[in-house]
């Protein structure tokens, strides 16, 4: 029933069509990955290419429409149509009409230049005052966004880590209890939390504890402490694993590697203060694909990339002295870096979220910035954000208790 409706609507689209638009690609991608802010498209590998490019099409086509592809040289006879595989209808590759990848039917994900989120927020955890009940937040300061569109929550000021999932009215914990210690099995003021996807684990900074801990999803016992004797600003794993922890009071962040007794030291540790080697009071940190670390440089009002094994950092937002001017941030504790390195920043101070190009002067307001208080175009001390596939924008309104999602449109 609902592939009907779908293929209705897809068919509506279709016959809507007047002017022609580029069609989706999809870059090293498996085959039905994610590829569009529509979540009925997807990747399909193309046949007869070199193997990393694929199409970013509507998945659900009828496939008693889809001819086979000539099995001799794999291509198509019928006009704008690609051969692609698509095993859920047919072993044998398929031509599949472009027209069902065109922008319109599968616009592109966050990967957009002119992306824009509406300037209303929609509280999706707690906002029910403060409080320790499950309907209830107590200044959250870290989230993460996983797969199942679940919203982690470093609750702090309730010594615990909560889930709420998509669409839920209350939260679970999963970490930590209402009260505070340093019992392996409790937390005291927790501020970052991120997921350990190999481990299916979640990686905690134990902030007032001192401690980063690990606690596995599935049993929730057995809790590890990870690293003691840290002043943990922010937890951040890169693509291999590997741990990142920001230390507020060394004003460093070190990596460890899978074994690693010791950290390394991948940025700052030469002191506090502003030179390009220094930072001062480190939060949140974020690891990209080429192992490049951005550090929310808090009392610096910045926000520097150490690329890998650099000794220094060079700025790549803020920097201009605490403020709110464009050029400026005020005391940023949280960020996070898309593919395209358009780097979006919890502007705590300016109860705004930023985004920088790295060589802009300027960033810009993506939402908030409207002074601080709780209408949903407002903020109160943002102290983190994150994305969910569909590329909607998340953050932790810490001070309104609540947490706060924007939703991606495309122009
Ligand atoms: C398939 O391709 C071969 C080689 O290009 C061609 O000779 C043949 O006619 C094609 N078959 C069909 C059914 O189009
Ligand atoms: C940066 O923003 C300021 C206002 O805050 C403006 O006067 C200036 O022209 C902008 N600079 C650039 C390069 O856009």
């Amino acid at each position: 029933m609902t592939e009907i409706n779908i293929y209705c609507y897809v068919v509506f689209i279709l016959l809507s069509i007047t002017v022609q638009v580029k069609s989706q690609i999809c870059k090293n991608a498996a085959q039905y990955d994610r590829c569009s802010t529509n979540s009925a498209c997807g990747c399909f590998s193309r046949v007869g290419t070199n193997g990393d490019s694929g199409v970013c099409g509507f998945l659900w086509p009828t496939c008693s429409s889809l001819v086979p592809c000539n099995t001799s040289d794999n291509s198509c006879a019928q006009s704008n149509t690609v051969c692609v595989q698509h095993p859920r209808c047919h072993d044998l590759p398929l031509c599949y009409p472009v027209t069902m990848s065109k922008q319109n039917i599968c616009p592109p994900t966050i990967n957009k230049i002119n992306s824009k989120w509406k300037q209303h927020g929609i509280t999706v955890a707690g906002g029910n005052q403060y409080g320790d009940q499950s309907n209830q937040l107590n200044t959250p300061t870290g989230i993460y966004i996983d797969d199942n569109e679940a919203i982690l929550i470093a609750d702090t000021g309730n010594n615990r880590i909560v889930e709420w999932k998509y669409n839920s009215n209350s939260g679970e914990n999963i970490a930590g209890s209402n009260d505070d210690g340093d019992r392996p099995d409790r937390l005291f003021m927790p501020t970052d939390v991120t997921v350990d996807k190999q481990k299916n684990a979640i990686i905690i900074c134990d902030s007032e504890n001192a401690r980063v801990m690990r606690w596995f999803r599935q049993s929730q016992t057995n809790p590890q402490i990870l690293i003691s004797h840290i002043a943990c600003g922010g937890v951040a794993l890169d693509k291999d694993g590997s741990l990142y922890v920001s230390d507020k009071k060394r004003s460093e962040v070190k990596r460890w590697k899978q074994g690693d007794i010791d950290g390394t030291l991948v940025a700052g540790g030469s002191g506090e203060g502003n030179l390009p080697n220094q930072l001062q009071g480190p939060s949140k940190i974020f690891v990209d694909a080429d192992y490049s670390i951005y550090v929310a440089d808090t009392n610096n009002h910045r926000i520097t990339k150490w690329k890998k094994d650099a000794k220094e950092g060079i700025i790549v937002a803020g920097g201009n002295g605490q403020g709110d001017s464009l050029n400026q941030l005020f005391h940023p504790q949280g960020l996070i870096v898309d593919k395209l390195g358009q780097i979006f920043i919890a502007d705590t101070v300016n109860h705004r979220v930023m985004r920088w190009y790295e060589e802009d002067t300027n960033g810009s307001i993506v939402v908030g910035g409207n002074g601080k208080g709780k209408e949903p175009n407002q903020l109160h001390y943002p102290q983190d954000l994150s994305f969910d596939v569909q590329g909607n924008l998340y953050v932790a309104d810490s001070a309104n208790h609540r947490i706060q999602k924007y939703e991606l449109y495309i122009e």
